[in-house]
């Protein structure tokens, strides 16, 4: 890892796409993020007065909820909607005069929203900061930065490791931006595991490409269970589907289960941003293999590092 300079290199920057950010912006999160579990108590306090504001469009547990606990164990406070019922939108008020009162009212926003693009919007009418807390179907970067992290953390790296990534791919924005957050590093090989019907987009497979990542498209994770140091799992996206007819096709094509893992390396970790259905059966969850978990307990330390570093010019290292 370099060495880190002293001004953060997001200090008031909109966080809306993974791609937006390079390999040594991802580290000094690390860093920051390794810091502050290592010595909670020195960050406590930091943001005192600030306030974070979140608008959710869309439900959401762990990105709302580690949002609110990041800003609160650094002294801050927090205030939005986790849906728009209740707000002045059921009144017909528009999405840019919502946006624009939680600009007003707050240091840096939260916006998650269904339509790709969404947070991108944000960005332009807000004068605060704007993070993507997950937009449509392809990014999702603070989930990504903390799925790098978690690597990080397991393995002491995210190079050279085989990395297995199994499910929707083709509508999970999570898999999406972790797939473009990937080519900041320089993985062994990716095994993209999923039912035709549910591969990447193309554009996501040209973005790899360029950065000559080495990948295969595959339909069966027992083919490659064997050699995978990471496989990470994510749940089919019903509610993204456009035709029902379509979700009924591939409606529990796959499941994690200890039969399946029982062909794996004793070392693999399995990581899934979470909600988890019946993806992974839950006779894995007590098992070495689970780390998502732990992934979620990243999160609120992840974070942390990144409101820090948003709204302090010097995030303390
Ligand atoms: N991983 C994730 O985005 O979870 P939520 O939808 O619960 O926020």
């Amino acid at each position: 890892m370099r060495v880190l300079d002293l001004l953060s290199p997001f200090y008031r920057r909109d966080v809306i796409n993974i791609t937006d950010f390079s390999r040594s912006d991802i580290e000094y999160l690390f860093q920051l993020a390794d810091r502050i579990i290592e010595n909670p108590q020195m960050y406590h306090g930091k943001l005192v007065g600030r306030i974070l504001g979140y608008a959710f469009f869309e439900p959401s547990t762990r990105t709302r909820l580690s949002f609110e606990a990041a800003m609160k164990r650094l002294g801050g406070h927090s205030i939005g909607f986790a849906e728009p019922s209740g707000t002045s939108i059921e009144k017909g008020e528009s999405l840019k005069d919502t946006l624009k009162m939680l600009d007003a009212y707050s240091d840096v926003i939260v916006v998650r929203h269904p339509a790709d693009g969404t947070a991108k919007y944000a960005a332009k009418i807000c004068e605060n900061p704007v993070i993507n807390g997950g937009d449509g179907k392809f990014q999702h970067p603070t989930q990504t930065f903390i799925d790098l992290y978690t690597i990080y953390k397991e393995f002491g790296k995210i190079d050279d490791l085989t990395i297995g990534v199994l499910g929707d791919l083709k509508y999970a924005r999570t898999t999406n931006s972790f797939l473009m957050g990937l080519t900041n590093f320089k993985p062994r090989k990716l095994y993209l595991i999923s039912p035709e019907l549910l591969r990447p987009r193309e554009f996501i497979l040209d973005y790899l490409s360029n950065f000559k990542i080495k990948f295969e498209l595959i339909d069966n994770l027992s083919e490659v269970i064997p050699e995978l140091d990471v496989l990470y799992v994510v749940r089919i996206q019903k509610e993204r589907f456009p035709d029902v007819s379509e979700y009924n096709k591939v409606k529990g094509a796959y499941q994690i289960n200890p039969k399946v893992l029982s062909e794996a390396k004793e070392s693999l970790k399995i990581l899934h941003p979470l909600p988890k259905l019946d993806e992974v059966s839950p006779e894995v969850d007590n098992t070495k293999y689970a780390l998502y978990y732990r992934q979620a307990q990243y999160g609120v330390f992840v974070r942390m590092a990144l409101l820090l570093s948003i709204l302090l010019e010097d995030a303390p290292l």
